[in-house]
């Protein structure tokens, strides 16, 4: 039998009962499992260790090991990016052989293919949220200098965040590492997913027997409105005042509402002729996980960016109605709130959901549901009452159409 090189990271199984010497694709063992997949060229099998699934891709070395480098690199400066795993090279067999090589990741979890999220019937509503999940993605992969290269929609997992949905990238083999793109950079990248979109409307079309001018063809050229209003939202000159310092506050809270955690200000002094001397303000802006980073440093819980706003917004109000006479300091409360709030309540759903459901997601779902009755009787509605409500309902999730005017209004808006 013939040993491979492994390269595994840390806290993730060897692999090492895996039958290395053959081709991933006459593989036969009881590691296996089917998961539906978007469309792809090589080989890609799923295998299934305790509570976790990876993703085995097949491919040709040189390939392997770059696809295997940027995720990994990408995965330290982004959050919405497959987690790699593991490099596997098979070092008998010949560099260009499409099985000379693997790569592993982990499989992501509670996502979806865009075949599963257009063909679900109600694709209306949700079409608005996957452009902004794709074009924010992108918006984030070019902030963090990446060239993707090939973002199509097999190339994505979506991922229900809140009432929105996010796009997670999982496919890195054609992407590159820089500092900083180039404007020109940024226009290909977004060229590139409009062609690739186009062929996977297309395709949808062929499959359910649709004319090609019934497809949804402008789907790619709505991403890039949305790409770059939200650039043109970073990225806009602001000219301020000497005494306007409030509004340097403003746009860091504007941005931080958007997700984006802003890095660095910047003030630099512009003479205009007569006028009086003016500040042009710009920001330095990082990934998107203002809120994600901010809930998982009070309260250690992961959750994604949408989510975590959610539940923030449900810390604060637990502070508030919470906020006695005591000395009691932010991360005491915070914790309390964990205790006695969040964790029970998680307990209760997790009795009484499905067993893959997204436990975090059930709770944005639950705080919505919270929202929705209390709005409804103009009073806050306790926890217990209101749960009993939820599940007498049938746990339901958003309503898009009210989650998307929510989202509009910056309902869900809060401070940290
Ligand atoms: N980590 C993962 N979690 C969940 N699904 C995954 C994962 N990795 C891959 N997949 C699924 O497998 C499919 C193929 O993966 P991938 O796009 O990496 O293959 P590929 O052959 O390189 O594609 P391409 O034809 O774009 O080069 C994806 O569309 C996705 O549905
Ligand atoms: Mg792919």
């Amino acid at each position: 039998m013939s040993t491979p090189t492994l390269s595994i990271r840390p806290g993730h199984p060897p692999f090492l009962d895996l039958d290395w010497d053959r081709p991933l694709e006459v593989w036969d063992n009881e590691r296996l499992v089917d998961v539906p997949t978007g469309v792809h060229r090589h080989v890609v099998r799923f295998v299934a260790y305790d509570d976790e699934i990876y993703a085995i891709k097949e491919l040709p070395r040189r390939v392997a090991r770059h696809e295997y480098r940027t995720l990994r690199a990408l995965g330290q400066r982004l959050s919405p990016v497959a987690t790699v795993v593991g490099l596997v090279e098979r070092d008998w067999v010949s560099d260009d052989r499409e099985w000379s090589a693997a790569v592993i990741t982990r499989y992501v979890k509670h996502a979806f293919t865009y075949r599963e999220l257009i063909s679900g019937g109600n694709f209306g509503p949700r079409r608005t949220q996957m452009l902004d999940a794709v074009a924010g993605l992108l918006v984030e992969l070019h902030l963090a200098g990446c060239f993707w290269g090939d973002c199509s929609l097999s190339n994505l997992l979506y991922r229900y965040d809140a009432g929105a949905i996010q796009a997670v990238m999982i496919d890195a083999e054609t992407s590159e590492l820089h500092d900083e793109l180039s404007n020109g950079q940024r226009m290909h990248d977004l060229d590139i997913m409009v062609v690739n979109v186009a062929g996977g409307m297309a395709d949808i079309a062929a499959e359910q027997g649709l004319d090609l001018d019934e497809a949804d063809m402008r789907l790619g050229e709505d991403v890039v409105s949305r790409y770059e209003a939200l650039w043109s939202e970073l990225y806009h000159p602001v000219l301020i005042g000497p005494h306007d310092g409030y509004l340097v506050r403003e746009r860091v809270e504007r941005l931080n509402a958007l997700g984006f955690e802003v890095e660095g200000i910047d003030l630099l002094p512009i003479e205009a002729g007569q006028e009086e001397r003016r500040l042009q303000l710009s920001v330095t802006v990082g990934g998107r996980s203002f809120h994600s980073v901010r809930l998982r440093e009070l309260t250690g819980i992961e959750a994604s960016e949408h989510q975590a706003r959610y539940i923030l917004a449900d810390l604060r109000y637990f502070e508030a109605s919470h906020a006695g006479s005591s000395a009691t300091g932010k991360a005491v409360r915070a914790i309390r709130w964990r205790v006695e709030v969040f964790e029970p309540l998680l307990l209760k759903i997790a009795e009484n959901m499905e067993p893959d459901d997204d436990v975090v997601q059930r709770y944005c779902d639950y705080l919505h549901h919270r929202y929705l009755i209390a709005a409804a009787q103009e009073r806050d509605v306790p926890n217990d009452e209101a749960f009993e409500q939820w599940l007498d309902a049938g746990m339901p999730g958003y309503d898009l159409d009210i989650a998307a005017t929510e989202q509009r209004l910056g309902g869900a808006a809060v401070e940290v």
